[in-house]
């Protein structure tokens, strides 16, 4: 007979209650609110792990050779997109939990946490890899080789050189066939598509004269060669994603749609978490410096403006316009969409 689950066996409680040792406890002299912050910290490290588990699914659903937009692929990639999401709306709240503590609590015991710092949460460095930023691309480069072990490191690096989530949403972007001659008939080039001729026009006729940035910028997302400067976003999959954006009305897009979308909310709430942690540093700490040896809120506040991963995502909304000035399509496509 199998044996009979126990509540606190399953869930190890033994191990996970009787983890929380405090360095003020070890050094004789207990401060209250460092049970609050190991716990607090500990459960971000527990949801940090749930992120990775998901974000690792998605990706391996994506690595696919060829996933159809209409299967239930796509449809279990948003859904674990959204649960991501939510553990980050969980994740703003928490910082809550932990402002209880005062800056006068804290001071407590701040000191006998040196050198360690949230910097080294290897988890959050490796759910950035995961998303798609590479190390050429980070903040404070010098202070992460110095600061996190080496193990550390190398698993980052590991991670850093698989695809990453964003690569893998190019690839799929770019396989989107809605610009094809099956459903346009022969173009000479992608300018001269009977698609982006009006969409071009439509969007055109939106700006004013000092606008003139905004054409070109424009211009260089949709039509020039392969990837635009440090762009992650090819042009050929930022066409795909702004067609997703205007059409999402059609059922074959919805799904879709909620993927870029969830995307988008995905980097603007770890932006949020990002500046609700910069806020509390500077309420508990002020002007000092991290113990991890960092500028403190300054170091954190250029790494929230750098390692955004879909923002280019998000600024394709600049180039939206208004529902009825968007190009008629073609009834094979439609018939494709779904709404024939
Ligand atoms: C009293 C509360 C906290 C203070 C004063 C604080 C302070 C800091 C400071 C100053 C840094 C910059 C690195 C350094 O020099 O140490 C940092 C980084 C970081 N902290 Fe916190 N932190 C607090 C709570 C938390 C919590 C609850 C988490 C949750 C996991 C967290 C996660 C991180 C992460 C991931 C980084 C690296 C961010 C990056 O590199 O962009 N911190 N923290």
């Amino acid at each position: 007979m199998a044996k009979e689950v126990y509540y606190s066996d399953y869930l190890q409680l033994d191990k996970i209650l009787t983890a929380q040792q405090t360095e003020s406890g070890k050094n004789g002299s207990e401060a209250h609110d460092e049970l609050l912050f190991i716990i607090v910290h500990q459960a971000y490290e527990l949801w940090f792990k749930q992120i990775r588990y998901e974000m690792q699914s998605i990706i391996d659903i994506l690595r696919k050779p060829s996933i159809n937009d209409n299967s239930p692929d796509v449809f279990t990639v948003v859904h674990r997109l959204k649960r991501i999401a939510s553990i980050w709306q969980l994740g703003i709240q928490q910082i809550d939990v932990l402002e209880t503590m005062t800056p006068l609590d804290f001071l407590d015991f701040r000191e006998q946490l040196r050198p360690a710092s949230g910097f080294q949460s290897f988890q959050f460095k490796m759910l950035e890899a995961m998303m798609g930023l590479k190390f050429a691309d980070r903040h404070g480069k010098d202070f992460y080789q110095r600061h996190l072990r080496k193990e550390h490191i190398e698993d980052i690096a590991e991670i850093e050189a698989q695809p990453s989530l964003i690569e893998l949403v190019n690839d799929w972007l770019e396989r989107i066939p809605f610009f094809d001659e099956v459903y346009w008939g022969k173009y000479e080039n992608i300018e001269s598509h009977p698609f982006w001729r009006q969409y071009q026009q439509a969007f055109a006729n939106t700006l004013n004269e000092q606008d003139n940035s905004i054409f070109s910028g424009f211009n260089q997302t949709f039509f020039s060669e392969g990837k635009s400067g440090s762009n992650r976003l090819s042009t050929k999959a930022n066409r795909a994603a702004i067609f997703i954006l205007a059409y999402r009305d059609y059922p074959i897009l919805q799904v879709p749609f909620q993927l870029l979308d969830t995307l988008i909310a995905i980097d603007e709430l770890m932006a949020t978490w990002r500046t609700r942690h910069i806020s509390m540093v500077t309420r508990m700490i002020g002007l000092r410096t991290g113990t991890g040896g960092s500028t403190g809120a300054d170091y954190l506040s250029k790494s929230r403006d750098h390692h955004g991963v879909f923002n280019e995502l998000a600024g394709l909304n600049t180039y939206l316009v208004q529902r009825n000035t968007l190009p008629q399509l073609p009834e094979v496509l439609m018939e494709r969409l779904g709404f024939r």
